[in-house]
């Protein structure tokens, strides 16, 4: 496995990108993409193995449930490529459920531990090939480069990371995933439900406050990357149920009046008033189906639990 493919990660651009977001008059906001640095990831990780974050367990049940399905519209040795690839215990059930898959392509852009679990992965599956890419996910291009010409793609999307974006910016997503899988090529995609307000809310709140800590670990990141000056104490973690724009919204509130510090620029906080670090859009099956036929896909398989929390979309590229 070669370093060669990783993605030197444009920080010049992230620092306008950050502090454009901290100085936005309306509502101060940090992209979410930012909270997987190595500590973030392995937060997250914490996070789906929490008894209240139903969605990561739901959706491996969800997928080994349906293994034949998934079996029979799966190409022969095919070239798995995963969105936002995190931990690895969902793609190990996945890829196993495959007609000798030929190669793991990882995308993800925290690189350490990137590196870390393909190289585990690599113990797992000895057979299977490892190209991971550090890149962000959106960034089609620099992913398109490295996959120069293979056939027989499958792309896996679980976990519903495509709920970080807006429905509308989701369907462009879903365009730019159909033009690099080729036409007849297949994705699976994980959608969270929605559901009763208080289960929604408190995969968010969770008791033992790890999701707390994985939204403030942004203001650590900026703190060791960005010579910030902030206490995290100074501020809160909230996370609530939209219900007109059907998203959980994460924020980081200020408790106190305060300026800080950063890469020589000052911003000001009110008391009370939010950094929004997150959405994480809820669907229905109906909304969800409809946005995928809207953005080149056709609908092979929709799987669910009994429960209807969660939803696996077995798409078809048009
Ligand atoms: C990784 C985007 C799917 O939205 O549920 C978990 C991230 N944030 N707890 C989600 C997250 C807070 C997660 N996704």
């Amino acid at each position: 496995m070669s370093k060669l493919n990783q993605k030197k990660s444009n920080l010049i651009s992230d620092k306008v990108s950050i502090l454009k977001g901290l100085k936005n008059i309306r509502q101060k906001r940090i992209d979410s993409k930012y909270f997987y640095d190595e500590e973030g990831s392995i937060l997250f990780e914490k996070i789906t193995n929490l008894k209240e974050y139903y969605q990561t367990r739901t959706e491996m049940k969800i997928l080994c449930q349906n293994k034949i399905d998934i079996n029979k519209n799966s190409p022969m040795s095919a070239s798995v490529i995963e969105f936002g690839s995190g931990s690895n215990k969902k793609i190990k059930k996945f890829i196993s459920f495959l007609n000798a898959p030929s190669e793991y392509i990882p995308i993800d852009i925290s690189e350490k531990y990137l590196y870390d679990k393909s190289k585990e992965f690599s113990k797992f599956f000895p057979k299977i090939k490892v190209l991971p890419i550090c890149s962000d996910f959106q960034d089609i291009s620099t992913i398109k480069k490295k996959l120069d010409n293979r056939k027989n793609l499958i792309g896996f999307f679980p976990g519903s990371t495509i709920g970080n974006i807006s429905p509308y910016e989701a369907k462009k997503l879903l365009i730019k995933f159909s033009l690099l899988l080729g036409s007849q090529n297949k994705l699976l995609v994980g959608i969270d439900l929605i559901k009763k307000k208080n289960i929604l809310e408190k995969a968010y709140n969770d008791d033992q406050g790890i999701t707390e800590r994985f939204n403030k670990n942004l203001l650590v990141r900026l703190n060791k990357e960005f010579n910030a000056s902030i206490n995290p104490k100074d501020f809160k973690h909230l996370a609530f149920f939209n219900s007109r724009k059907s998203r959980i919204e994460m924020h980081l509130k200020s408790k106190i009046k305060q300026h800080i510090n950063i890469l020589n620029e000052t911003i000001i906080l009110k008391e009370g008033e939010t950094i929004h670090t997150e959405n994480s859009y809820k669907y229905t099956i109906k909304n969800f189906s409809k946005l995928s036929e809207q953005s080149n896909f056709e609908i092979l398989n929709v799987f669910t639990d009994i429960d209807n929390l969660f939803a696996l979309f077995f798409l078809r590229v048009k």
